[in-house]
């Protein structure tokens, strides 16, 4: 077991605000009351929704779509526009400004000067990550459905490096295969803007782990510049809402003499 699931009636919930469009409900933006002490790093915000999956959604008229989801489909609006309005909530705790990020090249948002952050969304739910860019160079964030043992079975070969899965216990292996999965796309999401390149699964490896939500990921290629195999990338994991939830968090300070970077 991980940290103990939350209950959706443990949520202090605010209130959506009104927007045209949007089946948001309810947004909340209190994490520290839902998530671990250590979950939400240093100075940063974090706000989160539940949204309608299949519902029409077309973002609302203070969050238009970008032209690359006119056609998309009703879920993949509707996901947009949650995690557009948790980043929104998010920016306006951390800078007093109701921005949202507009969608980059390869998908990455591009944030307001001053801000990093991240975004992922998950069967109804939406969360988003933002911190400023005195204190951190880069954020990740990923909720994923925990795997099955089928997906683990599918998925784990192409999820871990070689030797990644050697020491695991095989009644662990959906949940390291899950944790795996989503501590290296959070390592991707806040990774990418700083690289500028796209890389795969076995680009890095989880090389520690605990399930009182601490684990580590270390790079095994060189990604360019100060990024070379071997530096290590402290992930933060939990349940959230019957998912897993993890995130990595680069700081503004110069890779330490351990090759960490948090
Ligand atoms: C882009 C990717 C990370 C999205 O992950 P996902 O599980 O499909 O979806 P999530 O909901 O968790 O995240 C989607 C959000 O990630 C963000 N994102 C997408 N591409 C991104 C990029 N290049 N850089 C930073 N953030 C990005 C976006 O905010 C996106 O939501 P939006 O399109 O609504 O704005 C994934 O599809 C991918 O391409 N991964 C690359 C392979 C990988 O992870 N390798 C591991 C390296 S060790």
């Amino acid at each position: 077991m991980i940290n103990a699931p939350i209950h959706p009636g443990d949520l202090p919930h605010e209130a959506a605000p009104a927007a045209a469009g949007l089946p948001v409900t309810p947004l909340c933006h209190a994490p520290q009351a839902w998530l671990p002490e250590d979950f939400v790093p240093s100075a940063c915000q974090l706000a989160a929704a539940h949204f309608a999956l299949g519902t029409d959604c077309q973002g609302g008229a203070d969050i238009p779509l970008p032209a690359e989801l006119e056609q998309a489909s009703r879920q993949r609006r509707a996901e947009f526009a949650a995690g557009r309005r948790c980043a929104r909530t998010a920016l306006l705790s951390l800078t007093g400004r109701p921005d949202y990020p507009a969608m980059g090249p390869e998908r990455a948002p591009l944030w307001p000067t001053g801000v990093v952050g991240s975004i992922s969304h998950c069967r109804g739910h939406a969360i988003a990550l933002v911190g400023a860019t005195d204190r951190y160079r880069g954020l990740g964030i990923d909720l994923e459905q925990p795997f099955s043992t089928t997906q683990s079975e599918d998925l784990g070969p192409l999820v871990l490096a070689r030797g990644e899965s050697a020491p695991w216990d095989a009644a662990l292996h959906p949940f390291l295969v899950g944790l795996s999965f989503s501590a290296k796309e959070s390592l991707f999401k806040a990774l990418f803007p700083l690289v500028r390149r796209r890389f795969d699964f076995a680009a890095a490896e989880l090389i520690e782990w605990d399930l009182q939500g601490h684990a580590v990921l270390r790079l095994r290629i060189s990604l360019g510049g100060e990024w070379q195999p071997g530096l290590r990338f402290p992930v933060r994991h939990c349940r959230f809402q019957g998912l897993l939830l993890t995130r990595i968090a680069i700081s503004a300070s110069p890779v330490s003499a351990r090759g960490s970077v948090a």
